[in-house]
């Protein structure tokens, strides 16, 4: 975990919101995730939240079962910090979503833009053995990554870029794809990045 701690610990640190991923508002993954919600308590899990105000505008919405996991504790506690007293409503996580081990079932696992930067299959299989270990059939993974078109690298780091189908291939047959759209993501530096969102049910 230190060596993506550090990284992502200095990329906050230094940068602030002014990174390529920043959203004022994550409209994708909030119609995604209010579309598969059937109830303001499902368990939400929010992977690689970073400083995303996704968490904001759930907890506008009432979602009550919020859990953000990042492997930079600077990110988590911008939000926290963000957000004041209506963090305590939050689970907080600080973990490598490679190397960590889920307590509890989520119905809802969203994650922008963190799958990508796994471009080797061990820490791929890592990532969605975690995925298993942390759902169970019926529940929906929202997934979003740069699209096949999109830039080779984010932060300075290499990624692995998808199309729907083939991240649906890497994900396996336990998971069943039932959307899935392109989003061309402006960036905070005027340019745009293509990304993918996918959803599948676990079956
Ligand atoms: C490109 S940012 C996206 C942040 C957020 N999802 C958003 O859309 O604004 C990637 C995030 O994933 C986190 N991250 C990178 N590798 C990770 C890992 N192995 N485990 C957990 N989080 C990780 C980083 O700290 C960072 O917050």
């Amino acid at each position: 975990m230190t060596d993506q701690k550090a990284y992502w610990d200095a990329a906050y640190t230094t940068k602030g919101d002014n990174v390529s991923w920043y959203q004022s508002g994550p409209s994708r993954s909030l119609e995604m995730i209010c579309a598969a919600a059937t109830l303001h308590d499902v368990g939400i899990i929010d992977i690689g939240a970073g400083a995303s105000r996704l968490a904001d505008e759930l907890l506008i919405r009432k979602f009550s079962d919020l859990t953000l996991l990042d492997v930079s504790e600077v990110a988590l506690a911008t939000t926290r910090s963000r957000l004041g007293e209506a963090s305590g409503k939050i689970t907080w996580i600080a973990a490598d979503i490679t190397e960590w081990k889920p307590s509890r079932k989520y119905e809802i696992w969203h994650d922008r833009a963190v799958f990508h930067f796994l471009t080797n299959s061990t820490v791929q299989d890592a990532y969605i053995e975690a995925l298993k270990l942390a759902t169970e059939p019926g529940a929906t993974i929202i997934l979003s990554t740069f699209a096949l078109k999109g830039p080779e690298k984010c932060s300075g780091l290499p990624v692995q870029r998808y199309s729907a189908e083939t991240l649906a291939a890497r994900l396996g047959p336990d998971f069943a794809m039932y959307a899935k759209s392109v989003e061309q993501h402006p960036t905070p530096f005027g340019t745009t990045q293509e990304f993918i969102y996918a959803g599948f049910k676990r079956r």
